[in-house]
């Protein structure tokens, strides 16, 4: 089935399958008056500027001259939660900081007993609703962490939560088990027996069942050090799954150098990230998660983007949807709060949300461009261009969401 798209006013797209860092990120390439033909689910071929359309489509998609891009891929959510926590928003307000009310047995831990209490059921059809309010706002691949059980039990019910939405849903979902995102209570003075827990417990079921692509652990004040995490991150990456690490979100404790030189794929926060940090990660190549929403909502400091890209380390965004620090599921709202308070250009914020976002859940090499070959995850945007894309924040700009081939979802004119 070959599918024509035609009369694209501009054509918005990253290019290459691997992480794009330094000038290269911003690097884009904007082709005005074009067409694009999928064949089934793959890009078979995109035109260059004003080339005339070829014939022998099967059907026709008329973009009604806006902007199309890649897909939108939401790097890090922690998207399977029982429960909300809007009672902590009147707490924040009253300047309780997010580490004190996670001390006082709140935050996560208050998410960790509502998501034990819920059936996988319950969890399930929560976690698909909300997965379609992000397919509408134009995310076509989302990565969910665990990290809401703490119990081999209760991870792993997240975790199937997860695989069984893989194989029902059309957005595609990649999954991290994150164990170690919280030390919970019962275990308050034992911290060694969770952390065995962890590794030699929970870890080799999760790796049994492929119920994981990655490992992730919280490195932070309170939380685990960075001794702690490289124990469990190196455990993970023993039995088989990539690196991940939640770091300089809060304190810089020394989890980015850390992870970085154990090869991670991605630091993620690194709100406070420091020289050494960056530089580690531009040596190891490992890509900066950066998670604009969660600084806004938790009335932070942003991330040091501009430093990360001069440096040569590469920039992804992601939502880092979850009850607690970023109660938003929209990418977009945190890609145009990346381009504000980042100063990084559309093209850089682009690259953040397509290819880079990709590179940081290993799908560079089928998703983040629109290019011949690549899998056809595309939004077609109410949009002429790129710049009104990151200059129209506060609305849903989505238009048209194709998932491999499929027109999934029209929102209203
Ligand atoms: O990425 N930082 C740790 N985890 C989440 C917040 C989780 C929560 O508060 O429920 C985050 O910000
Ligand atoms: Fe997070």
């Amino acid at each position: 089935m070959k599918t024509l798209i035609t009369n694209i006013g501009m054509l918005a797209t990253a290019t290459g399958s691997a992480a794009k860092k330094g000038a290269e990120q911003g690097n884009v390439s904007l082709t005005t008056n074009t067409w694009l033909i999928m064949e089934n689910d793959k890009i078979a071929q995109v035109g260059t500027a004003n080339q005339a359309v070829p014939a022998g489509a099967d059907k026709t998609i008329d973009a009604r001259g806006q902007l199309v891009t890649a897909g939108l891929v939401d790097s890090h959510t922690h998207l399977v939660f029982g429960g909300w926590r809007e009672h902590e928003l009147t707490m924040k307000l009253k300047k309780v900081t997010y580490l004190e009310i996670l001390a006082q047995g709140g935050g996560i831990l208050s998410t960790v007993n509502n998501t034990r209490k819920a059936t996988k059921e319950e969890l399930k059809a929560k976690t698909k609703k909300l997965l379609d309010r992000m397919l509408r706002l134009g995310v076509t691949t989302v990565e969910a962490k665990s990290g809401y059980g703490l119990t081999t039990e209760t991870e792993l019910k997240m975790l199937e939560v997860v695989k069984e939405l893989q194989q029902e849903e059309k957005i595609s979902l990649v999954s991290t088990f994150m164990g170690a995102h919280a030390l919970p209570t019962d275990y308050k003075d034992k911290r060694d027996a969770y952390i065995d827990l962890v590794i030699n417990e929970t870890l080799p079921q999760v790796v049994e069942k492929h119920l994981a692509e990655f490992i992730d652990v919280f490195c932070e004040q309170g939380v685990f050090t960075p001794e702690e995490s490289k124990k469990i991150l190196l455990a993970g990456k023993k039995a088989g799954l990539g690196i991940k690490c939640h770091s300089d979100e809060i304190v810089p404790i020394g989890g980015t150098p850390m992870a970085a030189e154990l090869g991670a794929i991605s630091c993620e926060h690194l709100i406070k990230a420091d020289a050494k940090g960056i530089a580690a990660m531009a040596q190891s190549g490992t890509i900066a998660c950066l998670l604009p929403g969660t600084s806004f909502y938790l009335n932070s400091t942003y991330a040091p983007a501009r430093d990360m890209i001069n440096k040569g380390v590469p920039v992804a965004f992601g939502s880092d949807f979850n009850p607690g620090s970023c109660p938003s599921n929209s990418l977009q709202l945190a890609m145009h709060i990346g381009c504000y308070k980042y100063e990084m250009t559309p093209e850089e914020c682009l690259t953040a949300v397509t290819l880079n976002g990709a590179a940081a859940i290993n799908r560079a090499k089928t998703l983040g461009t629109v290019e011949t070959g690549k899998q056809a995850d595309l939004i077609i945007w109410d949009a002429p261009n790129l710049d009104y894309l990151f200059y129209r924040y506060g609305d849903n700009l989505v238009d048209t969401v194709i998932k491999n081939g499929e027109v999934l979802v029209t929102n209203p004119r």
